[in-house]
């Protein structure tokens, strides 16, 4: 329930251990004007460090100010502890479009996403300026820190859309345990983790080499809102499931193997010949073995938006996932997933977003100050 340190040299909640919550928010910057979006991005970062240490932003928070005005805290957290509340920032290929002089500055890696086989993205729920990733355990306490971002913003920047996520379906740390998605499975078993820092510098952190230098300690995110048939998936037999993802359902180890953390063997063949981990199941496409090496933080959480007006679930899995070049990771994993992967007959993505999330914040500075 405690606090989690929101200065650092990477920016809290990438490798931080994944929380029960999410509240992912999109912005639209409104103003035109550069220096009002620094002077945003300042009183953002003082907010961010009141909240993510448990207390109300500004000098009077949410009941000690004056009676005329309106509170500077909207109050829905008094009371609670900051539940591990962080704050995460990224900034959108939008942004570096002509109106605030930062086009130059925009990184090589910062690519506009390829049209990937099966997408069916809303733009309404894509894109975005700026990304701010709250995670806490406690639903409350990422919601109040997105509002209260969302009403210093006023007149500057507009919620473009947001996303609540309430079950992790991941784990950054060998101590935590691993969650289950909506399709029951265990999701987070070969991921990146704040333990490998080895691998984290191979794979995660932005190196000086990459440059730009603004961008160097920080990573890049890609979120995809993926939509999961769950009706269909409940009515597919547990055999077929297990093939599809190449994992048993109950223990999580690979198929032909005893447990969860077991090695996949591909080369392993069932009596028939056919390979014990399927050419087309999920964990073979999407493992490094097949795609150059590249691998991925993934840090994302399952969603029930209510009903989509048919009888089904508006459910899913909103994926995140941090990495060093989304051009070798991101990219090339999912267009090989969207050529051959059987889960494809059970999920289509339906929102996207790429961001750049600089390094962490040193204290007297702010959010993206390198940027600028
Ligand atoms: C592994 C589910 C989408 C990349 C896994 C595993 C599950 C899973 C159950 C096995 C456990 C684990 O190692 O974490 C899903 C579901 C998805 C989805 C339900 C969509 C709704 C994606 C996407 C990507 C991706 C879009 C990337 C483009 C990976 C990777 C692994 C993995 C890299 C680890 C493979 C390995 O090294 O063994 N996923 N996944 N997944 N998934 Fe997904």
């Amino acid at each position: 329930t405690g606090p989690v340190e929101f200065h650092g040299p990477h920016q809290a909640g990438i490798i931080t251990p994944v929380q029960d919550r999410l509240h992912f928010a999109a912005f639209d910057v409104t103003t035109t004007k550069r220096d009002d979006l620094i002077a945003l991005l300042k009183e953002w970062t003082a907010a961010a460090a009141l909240m993510t240490a448990g207390r109300d932003i500004g000098q009077y928070g949410a009941v000690n100010g004056p009676d005329e005005a309106p509170p500077e805290d909207t109050g829905e957290a008094v009371g609670l502890p900051p539940a591990r509340l962080t704050l995460t920032i990224g900034f959108g290929p939008s942004l570096f479009d002509k109106r605030f002089g930062l086009a130059a500055k925009r990184p090589k890696a910062l690519v506009d996403l390829p049209h990937f086989i099966g997408d069916d993205l809303d733009p309404n729920r894509s894109g975005g300026d700026i990304a701010v990733q709250a995670c806490s355990d406690d639903p409350q306490v990422a919601v109040h820190a997105i509002r209260n971002l969302a009403r210093i913003g006023f007149g500057r920047v507009a919620v473009r859309y947001s996303q609540l996520g309430f079950g992790r379906t991941s784990s950054t740390s060998k101590a935590q345990a691993t969650p289950r998605n909506l399709f029951g499975f265990k999701d987070g078993t070969n991921n990146l983790k704040l333990e490998d820092t080895d691998k984290l510098e191979q794979q995660l952190w932005v190196q000086p080499e990459d440059g730009p230098d603004w961008m160097v300690g920080g990573a890049y995110l890609v979120s995809r809102r993926i939509r999961m048939n769950i009706e269909i998936w409940d009515r597919t037999s547990l055999g077929e499931q297990e093939t599809i993802i190449g994992r048993g359902k109950g223990t999580g180890a690979p198929l032909g193997k005893a447990d969860e953390f077991d090695a996949i063997d591909f080369a392993a063949k069932n009596s028939d010949g056919e390979p014990k981990v399927p050419m087309d199941s999920h964990v073979r496409l999407a493992h490094p073995q097949f795609n150059k090496g590249a691998e991925l933080l993934r840090r994302g959480y399952n969603f029930v938006d209510g009903s989509d007006g048919l009888g089904r679930l508006d459910a899913g899995l909103f994926f995140l996932a941090y990495q060093r070049d989304p051009r070798k990771q991101f990219i090339p994993i999912q267009n090989q997933l969207a050529r051959t992967d059987t889960m494809n007959e059970y999920i289509h993505h339906v929102g996207s977003g790429i961001f750049a999330c600089p390094a962490g914040v040193t204290p007297g500075s702010y959010w993206g100050e390198k940027l600028f």
